[in-house]
């Protein structure tokens, strides 16, 4: 079998040698291609993880080693998309982490509401970076539409999700979904936001309207806009240390006064970025701009 062929082979190479010079120059070649052929930066990426990615995609079209894989990518449009796909790993859900919703929905959503009282215009305006295929996006829409009921017209809401995976934004645009996604969404949300087709379920019209999905590569791409609340969970930890910090930055920029900030459980903010923020629930990874 091909697939085990491929690993032993480099295993042994490592055992003769010591060293693999010629995984690792067929592997430099191979980021090289990627950049140029796709635009995705492989160096703001950890190794490790950029490393384990690439092997999926290595073994499940039965390569050899990096060259035969990177002639396969030359000359093969599919396989490009097959690998940004496992390169990004767009795996989402409904409600994900559901006590940070649940502070969401409880604290926050109600604080910009109560902020914009007064206001003749009442804007909230949000930003999930790396949404992928929508389920933050259209979570954050049940819980405005929720908390707001009645009033959710009054206000001018919009919620922005932005990704670099195109196919992913092509789903989230759809906004079609089948039932494990929606596992922490309780029978009558369902009812009242969906509409069940078969073995699928839309998104609703009126939450759909709120919504609007936008290419961008958060690392090379800066943002002119300016958000109440900016969700950025579960992208970060993939790139390195010093490219995590310049973004909390951009985000923390990115921020009206006042504005909440969200990233993922297992995600931290990091040097500069973390003397900008004030933990509003550290818990949840929640954070406040002050100024
Ligand atoms: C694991 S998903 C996270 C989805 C959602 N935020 C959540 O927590 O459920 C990570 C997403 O980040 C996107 N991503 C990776 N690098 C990116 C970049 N440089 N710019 C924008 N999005 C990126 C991937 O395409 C993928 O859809």
């Amino acid at each position: 079998m091909k697939q085990n062929k491929y690993r032993v082979k480099i295993d042994e190479e490592k055992i003769k040698t010591g060293n693999n010079l010629e995984e690792d120059v067929g592997f430099e070649l191979l980021k090289r291609e990627i950049t140029e052929s796709t635009g995705f930066n492989c160096e703001q990426y950890k190794e490790a993880h950029f490393k384990r990615r690439v092997n999926v995609r290595v073994r499940a079209t039965s390569s050899d080693n990096y060259q035969e894989y990177l002639r396969l990518l030359k000359k093969n449009p599919i396989e490009r998309e097959r690998l940004i796909n496992a390169l990004t790993i767009n795996v989402s859900e409904f409600f994900r982490n559901p006590e940070t919703f649940d502070v969401i929905e409880k604290e926050v959503i109600p604080f910009l509401i109560k902020s914009r009282s007064d206001s003749l215009i009442k804007s909230i305006r949000i930003w999930s970076a790396g949404c992928a295929t929508g389920e933050e996006v259209y979570s954050l829409a049940i819980l405005l539409h929720r908390v707001l009921g009645k009033d959710f017209d009054k206000y001018r809401i919009i919620i922005i999700g932005t990704d670099i995976d195109t196919l992913s934004l092509e789903k989230a645009r759809k906004g079609i979904y089948l039932e494990n996604v929606l596992k922490n969404v309780d029978a009558s949300t369902k009812e009242t936001y969906f509409v069940k087709q078969s073995e699928t379920y839309q998104i609703s019209n009126q939450l759909r309207g709120i919504v609007r999905f936008k290419r961008q590569d958060m690392i090379s791409e800066s943002c002119t806009d300016r958000f109440d609340l900016i969700i950025c969970r579960n992208v970060m930890i993939y790139f390195k240390k010093e490219i995590q910090e310049q973004l909390q930055v951009n985000f923390h920029k990115a921020l009206n006064k006042g504005g909440f900030f969200v990233i993922g459980k297992a995600e931290t903010l990091l040097g500069n970025a973390s003397n900008r923020f004030k933990p509003y629930n550290a818990r949840e990874r929640l954070y406040i701009k002050e100024d």
